[in-house]
């Protein structure tokens, strides 16, 4: 039997060269080996206020991101979280196998909660994590490609599939973790202590968006913050900056870091930048040629709907097996 592929995006925003390279480019590199699923998580995106409109620009914006970034929906089952309606009744039902403190201890939420505003925290901020655990589990997922700050809520995921088990008898499939080694956690260009990410407060200098002016992503390559050292040496400790645009041209292109550092011996950061630059270039002018093809409203709608029709079916023989394990049917 086929093992199963399963990956999401939240549509909050632009989806960002990391989103690519940490997630979407992994999954479409093994979509072939896979029964695959991939979904807009259009309901972890109203975990905190997002207006409509953007929302609906966001939604459309990341399916043609995602058939332009190379998922091909004839192997791939695309779908809406929110169409399939599994998603909801399973979330709520995780969350209440799930502790306050193991909730509590996600890295995610605590960085995001810091910065929420004084009013409060949503407390969709809060039980996400659950919703997620349900998006795994009700696919029978066997692994799940995500970048290195989802890791915990997929780790989070196998422990509560196994204290389902455990109480209920065998019902879920043990999802595995697939975090690349290289470019699981792309930087941000200005300040590359912190990660990429689709909001990015300084002025969006520190992100590149797929969907940047190949002139503006260029420049924001050339004027990434680097260091005093002036080689071109992974260190991500000491040389964070370089590092990081060392991994994206690696991700990018395949070729290892011992591999950069002897081409550029004795060569300064600029000569590499430029090359970083070109190859981030050459990269969202395929991803963008493409994804003005595929933002044809039509070719959307079906896509979704053939997709929810596909992943209902599955979810839905899950669904009835919990309920069944748990006394409700
Ligand atoms: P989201 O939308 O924040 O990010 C989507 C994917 O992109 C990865 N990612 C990165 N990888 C490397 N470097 C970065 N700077 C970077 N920024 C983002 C994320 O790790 C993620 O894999 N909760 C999830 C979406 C989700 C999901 C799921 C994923 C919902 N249910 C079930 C997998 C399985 C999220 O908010 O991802």
């Amino acid at each position: 039997m086929r093992k199963t592929m399963l990956t999401g995006v939240r549509p909050s925003g632009s989806l960002t060269l990391g989103n690519y390279l940490g997630a979407i480019k992994n999954f479409v590199d093994k979509q072939e080996l896979y029964d695959s699923y991939i979904f807009l998580a259009d309901l972890h995106a109203i975990t905190s206020y997002i207006e409509p409109k953007k929302l609906k620009h966001a939604i459309k914006d990341a399916i043609a991101m995602y058939l332009a970034c190379g998922v091909d929906p004839k192997r791939t089952t695309i779908f809406k979280q929110s169409d399939v309606l599994e998603h909801g009744t399973l979330g709520f039902i995780m969350t209440f196998q799930t502790k306050i403190s193991e909730l509590s201890r996600m890295t995610q939420y605590k960085s995001k909660a810091n910065t929420c505003h004084k009013d409060g925290v949503d407390t969709g901020l809060f039980v996400y994590p659950t919703l997620m655990v349900a998006d795994i589990l009700l696919y029978n997922t066997h692994i799940v490609p995500v970048g290195k700050d989802q890791q915990q809520h997929v780790e989070l995921t196998r422990d509560l599939a196994e204290r389902f088990n455990k109480r209920y008898g065998n019902t879920f499939e043990m999802p595995d973790v697939y975090v690349a080694p290289v470019g699981n956690k792309i930087l941000n260009l200005q300040n590359p202590l912190e990660k990429m990410n689709k909001s990015d407060d300084g002025n969006n200098k520190g992100t590149i968006f797929l969907l940047d002016d190949i002139d503006i992503a260029k420049k924001k390559i050339m004027s990434a913050v680097t260091d005093g050292y002036n080689r071109v040496h992974f260190d991500e400790d000491n040389q964070p900056g370089i590092s990081n645009l060392m991994s994206i041209l690696s991700k990018i292109t395949g070729e290892d870091f011992s591999s950069i550092e002897q081409r550029y011996l004795g060569r300064g950061y600029g000569e590499f930048k430029r090359e970083v630059a070109e190859v981030v270039a050459d990269l969202l002018r395929d991803i963008q040629a493409k994804y003005r093809i595929y933002c044809d409203e039509e070719l959307q709608n079906h896509i979704l709907v053939e997709g929810a029709k596909q992943a209902e079916t599955i979810a839905k023989e899950t669904l009835f097996r919990v309920k069944q394990s748990m006394g409700l049917q």
